[in-house]
Order: C-alpha cells, then structure tokens, then sequence
C-alpha cells in the first residue's frame, strides 16, 4: 500500500480549501441572499451562522479527515463499518453536482471570450436563452447539442482532469495556488473600476441598508444557515477528503477558521462589485435598484451582461467579470471531483490515474445532457433536489451520527492535540444543539415545501425523474458501495474508537 498523499505546505491546503469554498454562490448567490433577506441586518444572523454552524462543522470535518486519513467513504467505514454508505451519499451528491457544475463553468469560458467585443449584442437575454443555449420547452425535449457550450464545458473537464490526475501536491494545490491569488486581484480590480461609477453608491445603499424587522422572521435565520452549509461546501466528503491529505501536525482548528474567514470576507467584497454594478446600471436606465437585481443564473448571464452594455470599457470589465467566474468555478470543480477520486482510490484500490480517468469519463459522458437545449431546465431540477436535500440531507446525518451517536470528546481532543487555540464545550453545544436542530428544521421545511408544490412548475414526471429519483438513488447506490468488499486497510485503522 503506497503512503498516503500530502499537501506541500499550510498555505497551499488552506488555499485550495479556500478554491473548493469560494464557487459561483459566492458571486452570484451570497449579495443575492443579502438583499433579499434584510440587506445590512442579514450580516448578524449570516456571522451567527457562521459562528454556530459554519467554523464548528468546518473544525469537525477537518478533524475527520485528518483522523482517519481517508475520504468521506473510509472515515465512516472506520468509525462504524455500518456507516460507509453515508461517505458514498455524500461522494454520488458531489458526483451530481460535479456534472452540471461543470456546464455552468462552460459557460463562464463562453462569455469571457463573447465579453471582448460584447458578442451577446444589444439584447442578452434573447442571445442567452436562444441562440445561446438553444433553451427548449421542456426537460425532455432536448434540442440539439449547443457546439460552443460543448468545446467550452471540453475545456472545463480538461482543466479539472489535469489539475486531479497530477496529484495533491503537484496538481490540485498548484491550481489553488494560481486561481485563488488570481482570483483576489481580479476582484479587488473589479471593485476598484466599478465603486466609482455614477449610481454605484445607490447601489451599495440598498445592500446594506439594514432593515432590522428582517431579524424576526424566522425564514431569514433559516436563509443564512442554508447559504452557510452552501457556501461552505461542507456535508459533502469535500473537506473530509482535503483534510485527509494534511500531515500529522495540522493546526486543525486555526485551518478551519481561516477558510471560513476568506470565504465569508470574499462574499462581502464580491457584494460590493455586484451592487456597484447594479446601482450603476439602475441609474443609467433611470430605474430603481429593486428593479434590476437578480441572483443565479440570470444574474451572470443576463444582467450583467447588460450592464457591461451600458459601461464605458465593456470588454474589461466584461473579461475580467466572466474570468473570475470561471477561475471560482474550476477550483469547486476540482475539488468536487477529487471527493470522488479519492473516495473510489480508497475503496477499489484504483490508482489515481485510474480513477482521474474514470470518473472523468463518465461524468464528460453525463455532462453532453447539459448541452443540450433543455440543459438548464434539468440543471434547475437537479440543482434544486440536490442542494435541498443532498447536501442538507447528508450533512444533517452526517453532524447527528458523529455529535450524537458517536463521542465526540475524541474528536476534540484530536482536533485540539496541535492548535493554536482549543475548542471546548461551546464546539461540542454548537454541533449538537444548534446545527442539528437547524439543519432538521431546514430539512423538514424543504421537504414540506416540494411536497405540497412542484418546483419551479414543471411537470410531475420531471419532478419525480430528475429530482426525487436522483436524490434517492445517491442513498440507494450508497448502500450498495458499502456492500462491496473493501481492501484491509479501509476500515482497520490504527484508532477509531469514536
Ligand atoms: N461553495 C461553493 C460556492 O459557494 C459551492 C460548491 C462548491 C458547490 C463545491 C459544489 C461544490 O459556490
Ligand atoms: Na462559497
């Protein structure tokens, strides 16, 4: 048996922790979310997430990782063999996501080459949703195969497949070490070009005018702790896997905080480019900021792009816009798809390359259906079931098995052996008092909701085949990969007494 991978240094885990967390949802989710939910006033419930939920999981993911030095699969096998199939929801979630991921990046690398001479023309929303994605009417009806998304969304898998076949060290902590500093400068230029433009002010006025009354719905604090979880990309073997790359001496809890820390930090600077975009795009066509603000898809694709129109020096903002994107995107990307190579290199005993290649391949091969003219329709479907109840769903089981069925003393003590600063009662009270009955209640309000009303008012069948099916399968594919043999050292690990 080889000798397990390791980082080449704190910095380049912390940065590509950092590359996993900062995504897409940092840019075009968070300001979103803010405005939506009480503007200035949303920080305190947002910074109460993140102190009850966010840094306490963060600590105990890390501390798992770094334990029992596998990914998300062979540290529950080694906690409870019985366990294994709640590393694998969590691997199949990640494999999901890695998929439609990946045509979203695709189209980031699209708009950054259309943003140099503005190609989506004077009308973007007809450019994006025609000829751009060739949109269909339904789920099923798939259209043709959009050429351009196909070679940009190649690009993608071929950056993510060359950054995970190289390695830890050599690959994956490369690619943080370039995109995530890159990607700092990117965003401070942006900032720098856009705070100045007329309107701008206006703009930030309306994100962070705090509107208090916002503090007493509870719909608020349940908005804050799911866009944590999110932003975070935690509950899926990402960071369980990451860590399980860390030497012996790893300063656990200091890691977790910085991570948290520049993530959050990243989102409120990415709030500031955003608003400033918006106020100025609001005041040059004599509307209300109200008017214009969106998040997702629409944000990115349509109202940026028709405020980059309206600015003097459209192709840089434009390229730099679109790049930073892409470069936020790849670095989740990889680290989606490393939760998964680690996961079948632990069980299958594959060799990296091995395994690189394979899932690669087959998630190249599931990707062609986001090509198609009825990709973002099935995009939204999964997005949506996945993120409900995926992610929140084996996070929930994940934070119950270890903070209540399990001792969680051993993990404090473990994660307190070489930090900085220890983590004590309060750590232990957050996890089993606060995250568990937050993520329950988050749960079962999800799960309320898509019961009683079809999402996004698609038909019943695609419901059912794109989301409860899909969610229910990474359960049920779990449970099978746990019945497979294991290799002997997969849960025989020196000491798993939890
Ligand atoms: N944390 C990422 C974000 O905020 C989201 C993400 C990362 C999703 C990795 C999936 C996988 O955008
Ligand atoms: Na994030």
């Amino acid at each position: 048996m080889n000798e397990r991978e390791q980082w080449g240094s704190r910095i380049g885990f912390i940065l590509a922790a950092v590359g996993s967390a900062i995504g897409l949802g940092n840019i075009w989710r968070f300001p979103y979310m803010a405005y939506e939910n009480g503007g200035g006033a949303f920080l305190i419930p947002y910074i109460f997430a993140m102190l009850t939920a966010g840094i306490p999981f963060m600590i105990l993911e890390f501390g798992l990782g770094h334990k029992f030095r596998g990914s998300a699969p062979k540290t529950f096998a080694a906690i409870n063999p019985k366990w294994e199939w709640l590393g694998w929801m969590q691997v199949l979630v990640a494999f999901v996501i890695s998929v439609y991921y990946i045509a979203i990046i695709g189209w980031s690398i699209a708009y950054t080459g259309f943003a140099v001479t503005q190609a989506w023309g004077e009308a973007p929303k007809d450019f994006f949703f025609g000829s751009f994605l060739g949109l269909t009417g339904s789920p099923f009806d798939l259209g043709g195969i959009q050429n351009t998304i196909l070679i940009a969304m190649l690009i993608g898998w071929g950056i993510t497949w060359a950054a995970c076949v190289s390695g830890v060290k050599t690959g994956i902590e490369r690619a943080g070490k370039v995109l995530m500093p890159t990607l700092f400068v990117l965003l401070l230029v942006m900032i720098a070009r856009v705070v100045s433009l007329p309107g701008a002010q206006e703009g930030l006025n309306w994100l962070f005018k705090p509107d208090f009354s916002a503090l007493s719905n509870y719909k608020v604090w349940v908005a804050a702790y799911g866009q944590i979880f999110f932003t975070l990309s935690i509950g899926f073997a990402i960071m369980i896997a990451y860590s399980s790359y860390l030497p012996k001496k790893a300063d656990i809890n200091n890691n977790a905080c910085m991570t948290v820390f520049i993530n959050c930090g990243f989102s409120m600077a990415a709030g500031v480019m955003i608003f400033s975009v918006l106020g100025y795009m609001a005041a040059k066509q004599g509307v209300g900021v109200n008017e214009v603000v969106s998040g997702g898809v629409g944000l990115a694709f349509i109202t940026i792009p028709t405020a980059i129109n309206l600015m003097p020096m459209p192709a840089l903002f434009g390229t730099l816009f679109f790049l930073s994107l892409t470069m936020a995107g790849v670095s989740s990307h990889i680290s989606i798809v490393e939760a998964c190579i680690s996961a079948f290199m632990d069980k299958m005993e594959w060799s990296r390359a091995k395994a690189t290649n394979i899932i690669c391949g087959v998630g190249l091969v599931v990707s062609l259906a986001f090509c198609t003219g009825a990709g973002l329709l099935i995009l939204d479907i999964v997005d949506h079931f996945i993120n409900n109840f995926g992610i929140m769903g084996a996070a929930l089981v994940e934070i119950f098995f270890v903070a209540w069925l399990c001792n969680l003393d051993v993990v404090r003590d473990h994660v307190n052996r070489n930090s900085e600063f220890y983590v004590g009662t309060v750590w232990s009270v957050c996890l089993r008092f606060v995250t568990v009955p937050m993520l329950a209640f988050l749960f079962v309000t999800n799960l309320w909701g898509d019961l009683s009303t079809l999402y996004g008012g698609y038909s019943l069948v695609s419901i059912v085949t794109l989301g409860w099916v899909v969610f229910v399968a990474t359960v049920v594919v779990g449970f099978m990969l746990q019945a497979r043999r294991s290799p002997a050292d997969f849960v025989s690990i020196t000491d798993n007494s939890l």
